[in-house]
């Protein structure tokens, strides 16, 4: 169970118990993937970049054909209400919207709109181990992120994330931390959760994000990165320019900044310019910076 099972969660509109906040078996997102969700932190009872996050979770609704009836002020205060409710200082925040059961017809005709934003403490996505960040390790994914044409790519729908759930499976079976997946062009593409930079020559490289979510902290990384001086380089690029790297990191709201140590074969040193990025997102989620 996520959270310590008690507490609140908000449901359409209304604080309920922990245990009270379920979903009907029949719910149409239940069974085809109909859904949008986000994932957000709370540093020091403050969600970062929460506008951001809502405004995205209100486009990626209509980039898969509905309108979540609540505007993103409106959401704000009903996310900012679950941390203060539950007294929270460093969490996780979730908002999801859904289909309700009234038809599993293929199409959403007919079927009610849901909002639920649920929240737990949370500090760290991978093992802190000694106030340092340890390097995690990659294999390369089975499966790769489909062209655009293939689904709504850019939305953060829940529909979407099979694959991810199938690369990160195998990668931890595998004894790795995750997997890295290429795009259906062959290029690097992102992590099952994440997205991906590389460090060659001191210029920051991330591959375009055209197929897939153009994460919230990576548009903050690039930004953190011009006011450093870091030149940033968005392109396209192939398994084997990465293997050439100097330094790789990954971002994304839940594993912050990232170092990656080995993908498959390849073993990386975690670097200096992974590590000022790093910590000046720290005290960017902080209010430091
Ligand atoms: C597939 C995928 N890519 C990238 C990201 C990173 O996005 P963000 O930085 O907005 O958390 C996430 C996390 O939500 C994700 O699920």
């Amino acid at each position: 169970m996520l959270g310590d099972g008690t507490g609140k969660i908000w449901m359409d509109g209304q604080m309920v118990d922990w245990v009270d906040a379920s979903v009907h078996v029949l719910s149409h997102t239940f069974h085809y993937g109909s859904g949008v969700f986000e994932g957000e932190r709370a540093y020091r009872g403050k969600i970062f970049k929460m506008k951001e996050h809502h405004k995205r979770l209100k486009a990626g609704a209509k980039m898969i054909d509905f309108e979540i009836p609540y505007t993103v002020e409106e959401i704000n205060k009903a996310a900012e209400a679950v941390i203060k409710e539950n007294g929270f200082s460093e969490a996780y925040v979730r908002p999801i919207a859904w289909h309700g059961p009234e038809s599993l017809s293929v199409a959403t005709k007919g079927t009610s709109v849901h909002l639920a934003i649920a929240a737990w403490k949370w500090t760290s996505y991978f093992d802190v181990k000694d106030g340092q960040v340890p390097a995690i390790r990659l294999m390369w994914s089975d499966y790769v992120r489909p062209a655009p044409n293939v689904g709504p790519v850019m939305a953060k729908a829940n529909g979407q994330y099979i694959s991810g759930t199938l690369g990160k499976n195998k990668a931890m079976r595998e004894g790795y931390d995750d997997a890295i997946m290429l795009d259906y062009r062959g290029y690097v593409a992102e992590c099952t959760g994440a997205n991906l930079f590389m460090v060659k020559g001191g210029v920051l490289i991330t591959p375009i994000a055209d197929c897939f979510l153009n994460g919230i902290t990576r548009q903050t990384i690039i930004e953190i990165a011009h006011e450093m001086g870091i030149p940033v380089v968005e392109k396209h690029f192939y398994p084997d320019e990465i293997a050439q790297a100097d330094e790789v990191f990954i971002t994304g709201t839940a594993v912050e900044v990232q170092p990656i140590g080995e993908i498959g074969a390849q073993k990386y040193a975690t670097g200096p310019i992974t590590m000022k990025i790093r910590q000046t997102y720290t005290k960017c989620v902080n209010g430091e910076a």
